[in-house]
């Protein structure tokens, strides 16, 4: 393997890690030490707790610490953006970067793949397909925007948003303003009733965070419903609407599935997401022993 040229190669051990401040709370070593082990593969994955104030020094240094690459978690996912010599569309369109690879001449490449797990979740899950699909979406952040470009990317033919602050609906809206239409706040049964597929991307019922506060009217059959969050599994936004006839779809599955390309990427192989990783990240509150 070749490296950055101001240094010798490092030809024997793969190594890739995650940042963020803070970082204990991180589930991406779990996730890609269990698929270097699961593929015999001799590699490394750790976490680097990076205060803002030394990203930069820290993106300069990546290449000659030997790094395949890293993932990026809060508080650094935008300003990364703006650190990396090139990013891939996706990237771009939700305007953070969460995957960074670092190339053999020492540049880098973002890349955003939440919106590539959220499908991958659903399509694992239920073989649910974003051609031609209806969505209604609660919640309009940065966790929203990359869905948002990814359903579009996949052929979404309407995507209506409803969203506590308006004007972060309508920023969202201008991604593609033919499909995509924002709602009153709250959202009115008719929001719900008409979509094939429901979308928390809010904090609304996250463990710890602000309630979810509504019951959802009887939903069309086949309807299916996810969340970004992921704890707690069930969040109350999926009870209800599994109570309104929903199949529902979990968010770990999207944190599990969001990983697989920058895997690949550093590591030359696509990983599985198995129900052994499922149980394995569910039993652990991060990646400390
Ligand atoms: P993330 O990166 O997870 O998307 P974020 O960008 O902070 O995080 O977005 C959080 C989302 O949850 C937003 O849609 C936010 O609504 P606002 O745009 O009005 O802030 C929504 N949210 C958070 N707390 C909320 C609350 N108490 N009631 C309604 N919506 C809430």
């Amino acid at each position: 393997m070749e490296r950055a040229s101001n240094r010798e190669p490092m030809q024997d051990v793969l190594s890739a890690a995650v940042i963020g401040h803070p970082i204990r709370h991180s589930k991406s070593p779990l996730i890609h030490n269990f698929w270097l082990k699961n593929h015999g593969l001799p590699g490394l994955y750790s976490a680097f707790d990076v205060a803002p104030s030394d990203l930069a020094s820290f993106m300069d240094l990546a290449p000659r610490l030997g790094l395949a690459g890293f993932n990026v978690t809060i508080p650094h996912k935008e300003a990364v953006a703006s650190l990396v010599s090139e990013m891939t569309p996706a990237a771009a369109q939700a305007g953070v970067v969460n995957t960074v690879v670092v190339r053999p001449d020492g540049s880098t490449l973002g890349d955003s793949t939440d919106g590539f797990g959220f499908l991958a979740n659903l399509d694992d899950a239920t073989q649910w397909s974003a051609a031609d699909a209806h969505v209604a979406m609660i919640g309009a952040g940065g966790a929203a925007r990359s869905v948002v470009a990814a359903l579009l990317d996949a052929g979404a033919s309407k995507i209506v948003l409803s969203n506590r602050t308006a004007a972060k609906a309508e920023a969202l809206r201008m991604l593609d303003p033919a499909r995509v239409e924002t709602a009153p706040w709250p959202p009115t049964p008719e929001f719900f009733d008409r979509a094939s597929l429901l979308v928390n991307a809010s904090s609304l019922g996250m463990a710890g965070g602000p309630d979810w506060r509504w019951e959802l009217p009887k939903l069309q059959p086949g309807t299916v419903a996810t969340d970004l969050i992921y704890a707690p599994l069930e969040t109350p936004f999926l009870k209800a609407a599994a109570a309104s006839g929903a199949r529902c779809v979990d968010g770990l599955g999207m944190l599990l599935h969001q990983a697989a390309p920058g895997f690949e990427q550093w590591f030359g192989l696509r990983p599985e997401v198995t129900g052994e990783l499922r149980e394995l990240v569910l039993d652990r509150k991060g990646w400390l022993p």
